[in-house]
């Protein structure tokens, strides 16, 4: 898969992303991260890329023709159009769901905005779709493109290994993952549970069910509301159902 991000500062996006599983991944040609910095393409011979913006206010926006101008170019070199993200705070909260949708991609181009964001007309031109990494502020959209380009490379295929699985991790069920214990068995007088040296895989899988469900529900009650009305719509054999519902009730215990 690759990721083409424009950016006013390619090299921060580029030292942050090029370090462990995902340096192993552009290594190994999984993915691949071109940083465009969008300041080559301005037609400004000063080379700026913001003005002030009309109608008064604080700060400058980054105006329309280097934005543009620099995602046609990355458009024209792929062979079938990309979609477009533009990262900003107004855009839709980013989710699992959304990070598996663009892992389908083979070509995905990532909008970093600086100071007040972007002409409004730059974004409506190139049909960006928005994404937000949270009701907050950042200085620019740097931090969320690598965001977004670390949580959809973990699910291309063959970027994590075996031992790195995305199968459980939190959200790729619709729960939050259940606690996790390395050595030693005891530490500091806290001893690993019980049922996780007993060899039983069913009785583990099981506990760990449990430990997800009591999890979600008590940190994020909309989770736990969601995955219950998931599971009343799912069928489910009478025995089934039973073992779902027996766990339900240890996890309440
Ligand atoms: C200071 S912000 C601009 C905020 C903008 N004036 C507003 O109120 O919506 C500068 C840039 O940072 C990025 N950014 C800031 N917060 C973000 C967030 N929560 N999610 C995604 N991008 C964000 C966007 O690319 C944005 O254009």
């Amino acid at each position: 898969m690759n990721f083409h991000v424009l950016t006013l500062f390619p090299e921060m996006v580029e030292s942050g992303l090029h370090t462990s599983i995902l340096k192993r991944a552009m290594d190994r040609d999984l993915i691949h991260l071109s940083c465009i910095n969008i300041r080559d393409y301005t037609e400004n011979r000063h080379g700026r890329v913001d003005d002030y913006t009309y109608g008064g206010g604080a700060g400058m926006l980054m105006q329309a023709q280097p934005v543009f101008d620099a995602c046609e170019a990355v458009q024209k070199s792929l062979p079938a159009p990309a979609r477009v993200v533009y990262l900003t705070p107004q855009g839709a909260l980013f989710t699992q769901e959304m990070a598996a949708d663009f892992a389908k991609e083979e070509d995905l181009i990532l909008l970093c905005g600086h100071y007040e964001g972007i002409d409004e007309r730059a974004l409506e031109a190139i049909h960006a779709e928005v994404v937000s990494v949270g009701d907050y502020v950042l200085t620019g959209g740097e931090l969320p493109a690598m965001i977004v380009v670390d949580a959809v490379s973990r699910l291309v295929p063959g970027v994590l290994g075996n031992d790195e699985s995305a199968e459980t991790d939190s959200f790729q069920n619709g729960l939050l993952e259940y606690p996790q214990y390395s050595r030693p068995e005891s530490w500091q007088g806290r001893d690993v549970p019980e049922v996780l040296l007993s060899g039983d895989h069913k009785k583990v899988s099981e506990w760990r069910l449990a430990q997800s469900l009591a999890r979600t529900r008590e940190r994020r009650p909309d989770l736990y509301e969601a995955y219950l009305e998931k599971m009343r719509q799912t069928p489910m054999t009478p025995a089934e159902k039973r073992r779902f519902a027996r766990i339900l009730r240890e996890s309440e215990e």
